[in-house]
């Protein structure tokens, strides 16, 4: 295997990540990798410290992730920020999660402009406060003409609730004269979800060692290869993205088919 990968960031001689990196085989990376960043709260209680503190901590990982998978050259990275759900959480976290997000626009437009990456939101705007809805705006023009990674941020994203959305959204187009039901298929309903300018993730990773998709991407990960690790987020660093990719890049994606191995055996079998 001749490893061509080119990482703009130092990477010291002799340490783990450069071996790592060296395994990686350039030609085989995940095109689109999504990650369920969990283990905040677990960081921080493990600390004596307040949950907003793991987040503030989990930022940081935001910002070494997309750095590093940029510089990879991942063309799609997608994070879960804040799920429908997380409203449910107290208000001062709510607040903490959303000023965090801000921050990092605010900090981070700069690099995410020389690392050439395009950001974008996936989610429902309402219900987002103006001054994030604003800072997203910003980010999204900001960066609209760049050509690198695509960078996603679920935020106020529910999986469930998006296939509902395309569900109604077609309904309504089937009440059209020669609109025929019969005739929806997979990819309309595929250009109904707020991924309609996304291909499907090929890796799915999460951090904190849970074993469950929390209502993400529901539609998109039907073939996608998991990966669950016991990093807490705040704690993952490039290291733990190289040794995602390397897992993947072990693992045989036959989406419903078989090995070709075993295709050839029974082809063989049936000419006898
Ligand atoms: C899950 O940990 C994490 C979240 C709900 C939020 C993720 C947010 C960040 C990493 C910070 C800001 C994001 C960006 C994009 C800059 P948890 O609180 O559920 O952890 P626990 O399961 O250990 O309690």
């Amino acid at each position: 295997m001749s490893n061509t990968l080119k990482f703009d960031s130092a990477i010291e001689a002799g340490s783990v990540d450069e071996f790592l990196l060296t395994q990686i085989d350039p030609e085989r990376l995940p095109s689109h990798i999504a990650i369920i960043m969990d283990g905040n709260g677990r960081w921080a209680a493990r600390r004596n410290q307040p949950r907003v503190a793991g987040h503030r901590a989990g930022a940081e990982a935001v910002r070494a992730t997309v750095e590093a998978a940029a510089q990879l050259g991942i063309s799609f990275l997608t994070l879960y920020a804040f799920s429908t759900e997380n409203w449910k959480r107290p208000r001062l976290e709510v607040d903490a999660l959303m000023g965090l997000l801000r921050e990092f626009l605010r900090k981070e437009i700069r690099s995410l402009k020389r690392n050439n990456i395009r950001f974008q939101t996936i989610g429902r705007d309402q219900g987002l406060e103006n001054a994030v809805s604003r800072e997203i705006d910003r980010a999204r023009r900001e960066t609209g003409a760049n050509t690198g990674m695509v960078l996603t941020v679920a935020l106020n994203y529910s999986g469930r609730s998006e296939i509902v959305e395309a569900c109604r959204e077609l309904a309504r187009e089937c009440l059209i004269p020669g609109r025929d039901p019969s005739q929806i298929s997979e990819l309309d309903i595929e250009q109904h979800l707020f991924t309609k300018c996304l291909p499907d993730p090929d890796l799915l990773v999460r951090t904190s060692g849970e074993m469950r998709v929390s209502n993400f991407l529901l539609w998109q990960i039907a073939y996608s290869e998991i990966y669950v690790t016991d990093v807490l987020w705040p704690d993952f660093r490039r290291v733990n993205l190289f040794e995602a990719i390397l897992e993947y890049q072990k693992r045989e994606r036959r989406y419903g088919d078989v090995k070709p191995a075993a295709r050839s055996s029974l082809i063989a079998a049936n000419m006898k």
